[in-house]
């Protein structure tokens, strides 16, 4: 898919994504900040900004902050959010900043599989001694939230061995191998959990179909039946009762609680040799 086309999927549903489903996220974005040590007038960088709340976190903090991301609806809800930062319409695989522009450069589940080359720019921006935080999906499938997953993956046979690709960032050595191939020194991979959490399911399906991959998944079955499926999976697939043992086990609706479902999330910094 060429950039110019990615807010077709992301930025159809734009507020919904950033205000129900990005903000989920502040602790992935507020440990990797801290593990690239963002603070006063750090030259920040997020690669794939989304909706910026990135950008916000660390122009709080006091960095000069740039946001880019292939997404205009998305982008505006970034601008908005941080007056004070710049934030770009553009491609991760074409940076349009200078050499060594950057102390530090993000990406939260920006850069895939695929994002050797991303990550190439990446690395081009940042001056030496400067870093390069990623963070990615752990594996989905031993996550509680994997019903909510499984729904976004049923798109066209085509479109899974692209997917799959993307996804191999999360085995072991992979992304460690890419940041090499970029001229980055990795260093350890931490990883962190946090909960996916909605009020009720109707607006666990809403933010769920707010996602990029749901538009893929929404394209091959039709609205209603992804929105069908959506509402299931956060009903909890196996749920005989509430406080039945299974249902303790695999569902994902607690009343009292709303949806609430455990992701883990891996974050990853590397060096710029210098
Ligand atoms: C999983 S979302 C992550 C967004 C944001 N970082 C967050 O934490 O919510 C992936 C993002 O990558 C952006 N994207 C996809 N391809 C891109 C490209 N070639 N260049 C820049 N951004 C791209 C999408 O628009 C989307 O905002």
């Amino acid at each position: 898919m060429a950039w110019e086309d990615v807010d077709t999927g992301w930025g159809r549903q734009a507020p919904t994504f950033a205000y129900l489903f990005e903000n989920l996220h502040w602790r992935e974005y507020a440990a990797l900040l801290d593990q690239t040590d963002v603070g006063t007038n750090t030259r920040y960088l997020d690669i794939a900004c989304g909706a910026g709340l990135a950008v916000q976190l660390a122009s709080a903090r006091g960095a000069q902050a740039t946001g880019l991301d292939a997404s205009a609806r998305l982008t505006a809800i970034a601008a908005a959010r941080s007056p004070g930062a710049a934030v770009h319409v553009g491609d991760m695989f074409q940076l349009p900043f200078a050499d060594a522009s950057f102390d530090v450069a993000t990406s939260f589940r920006g850069i895939w599989g695929n994002g050797r080359e991303a990550l190439r720019e990446a690395r081009r921006v940042v001056r030496p001694g400067g870093c390069v935080g990623l963070s990615f999906w752990g594996n989905q499938r031993r996550m509680q939230a994997y019903p909510l997953f499984a729904v976004l993956g049923q798109t066209a046979e085509s479109e899974r061995a692209h997917t799959g690709a993307l996804v191999s960032i999360s085995r072991p050595g992979v992304a460690e191998q890419l940041m090499t191939d970029a001229g980055l020194v990795p260093g350890a991979r931490t990883t962190l959990r946090l909960h996916w959490e909605f009020p009720d399911v109707e607006v666990a399906a809403q933010a769920l179909a707010s996602t990029g991959p749901a538009y893929l998944a929404i394209q091959h079955l039709g609205a209603e039946v992804f929105m069908a499926s959506a509402r299931a999976a956060a009903t909890g697939l196996y749920v005989e009762g509430l406080g039945s043992a299974r249902a303790a086990a695999t569902g994902l609706y607690v009343e009292g609680l709303g949806v609430r479902a455990e992701v883990e999330l891996q974050l990853l910094v590397g060096v710029v040799p210098g």
